[in-house]
């Protein structure tokens, strides 16, 4: 099939280097021409573990192009995703001027049948703008089916080629069977392709996303009841999670959700939840208990060095909201390295990845090391923020010889609480024990 993706921003990139890996011809269109440049000298703007390949090779064989051109782009294209972004407008809703320009340019340069397919997270009720934007000028049949996509940053090659289930909104038979062939190499492990509405396909991604936020949330908060009871949220983690109807996964405490995805979906579905006047309170709650949960070391590191934290350092392993990506966006590091700076505290921080990222917003307030260890020499503490297996296992002897004090901050319940107490550390964690 010949397929158009318009937006090469996360999604749009891996949407378009995996149809291209299961035999389509991509064309994938972006307004900005630097990027699209990049992309044509072989250039991957995100790092993604696994992409480069299935990149590098669809690119060399013909079938992934890149264009700034709309209306090359679109060129005799059976489908054209829209994978466009949402950015949370003043007032907490996602912004469509996007979509919706994109929309209103399809309509008059569109000469044959296509489905345009909403990618990107859009509130309900945006599949119809879309097709009204795009009809205004239209000359021809077309669908809008709502598809929205599941794959998580870091293992999204995986989860975009094998999903846990497709979902596709459309009563448009003619629209179902041209996303049921191109799916088609994608689910055939048996799971599920699900069809519905427009309205209830958008609606699932948000409920996906705010569920999980929930879910996390809800850890978090029996995390800080335990250390108020003396217990350890591993094992209540482990005690719940063998339940099936609960679920082993997202149920991981720590200090908080971040990333591009969660924090903008809960908050534009609660405010969807205002703008039909449903009083939403689960949501208000988790996204009140979320950027609590961000900070909460802070007071734990003025219990162990007191409230004036001037002139202390601290080394911070981990800037990127999870581990294998780059992203900062909404990352607690950036919260916490606020919070310490505003103390007076001075910051070295080490990540595999997203180093650069910061950089580009913090500049020189921080120190930044060119390896783990390097950011622990003559820091007061180890601050961890990010789970990335470089930190599972370091050589604690080196550590011991580097950082002034044994004290360990962890955000991410990365250690085992006997192995620290055997080493001597004061070791602070979410949910267990000092
Ligand atoms: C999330 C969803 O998992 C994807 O299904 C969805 O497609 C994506 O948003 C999106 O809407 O585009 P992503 O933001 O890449 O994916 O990252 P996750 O792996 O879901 O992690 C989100 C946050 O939750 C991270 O900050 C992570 O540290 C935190 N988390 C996750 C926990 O604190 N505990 C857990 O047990 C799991």
């Amino acid at each position: 099939m010949k397929i158009a993706v318009v937006g090469t921003g996360y999604v749009g990139l891996v949407t378009g280097t995996c149809f291209a890996e299961t035999g389509n011809q991509v064309i994938c269109v972006d307004i900005d021409e630097r990027k699209v440049e990049k992309l044509n000298n072989g250039i991957i703007p995100i790092y993604e573990p696994g992409l480069d390949v299935l990149f590098y090779r669809n690119v060399e064989e013909g079938r992934l192009k890149f264009t700034t051109s709309l209306i090359d782009g679109i060129k005799g294209a059976e489908v054209i995703f829209l994978a466009l972004p949402t950015p949370p407008g003043e007032d907490g809703s996602a912004d469509l001027k996007y979509i919706l320009k994109v929309a209103s340019d399809l309509g008059p340069i569109l000469s044959q049948y296509v489905v345009v397919v909403d990618k990107s997270t859009v509130p309900v009720g945006t599949a119809e703008k879309v097709r009204a934007h795009i009809a205004e000028h239209a000359q021809v049949e077309f669908d809008v089916v709502s598809n929205p996509e599941f794959l998580r940053e870091g293992v999204a090659v995986e989860d975009f080629m094998k999903p846990d289930r497709v979902v596709i909104g459309t009563r448009s038979d003619k629209a179902k069977s041209v996303m049921n062939k191109l799916y088609a190499p994608l689910v055939r492990q048996g799971n599920p392709v699900i069809f519905m509405d427009e309205r209830s396909a958008e609606m699932t991604k948000y409920a996906a996303n705010a569920f999980l936020a929930t879910k996390i949330t809800f850890m978090n908060e029996i995390a800080n009841l335990c250390e108020k009871v003396g217990a350890n949220v591993d094992d209540i983690r482990r005690g719940i999670g063998t339940d099936s109807r609960i679920g082993k996964r997202f149920l991981f405490a720590g200090i908080g959700y971040g990333g591009s995805c969660f924090p903008k979906d809960v908050q534009a579905l609660a405010k969807t939840a205002q703008e039909y006047h449903y009083d939403f309170k689960v949501l208000e709650s988790v996204m009140t208990v979320n950027n609590l949960q961000k900070t909460k070391l802070l007071p734990q590191i003025k219990d162990y060095f007191g409230d004036d934290l001037k002139g202390k350092t601290f080394a911070i392993w981990g800037l990127a909201f999870k581990p294998y990506t780059d992203d900062i966006r909404e990352a607690p590091a950036l919260d916490n390295i606020k919070a310490l700076l505003a103390e007076g505290a001075k910051v070295t921080a080490y990540d595999p990845e997203a180093m650069d990222n910061v950089r580009n917003i913090l500049g020189t307030q921080i120190n930044y090391a060119h390896t783990q260890y390097a950011a622990l020499d003559d820091a007061d503490a180890l601050i961890i923020m990010t789970e990335w297996p470089l930190f599972r296992t370091p050589d604690f002897e080196k550590m011991n010889l580097l950082l002034k004090n044994k004290v360990i901050f962890d955000g991410r319940n990365v250690y085992e609480l006997e192995t620290m107490a055997e080493m001597g550390y004061t070791y602070y964690s979410i949910g267990r024990q000092a």
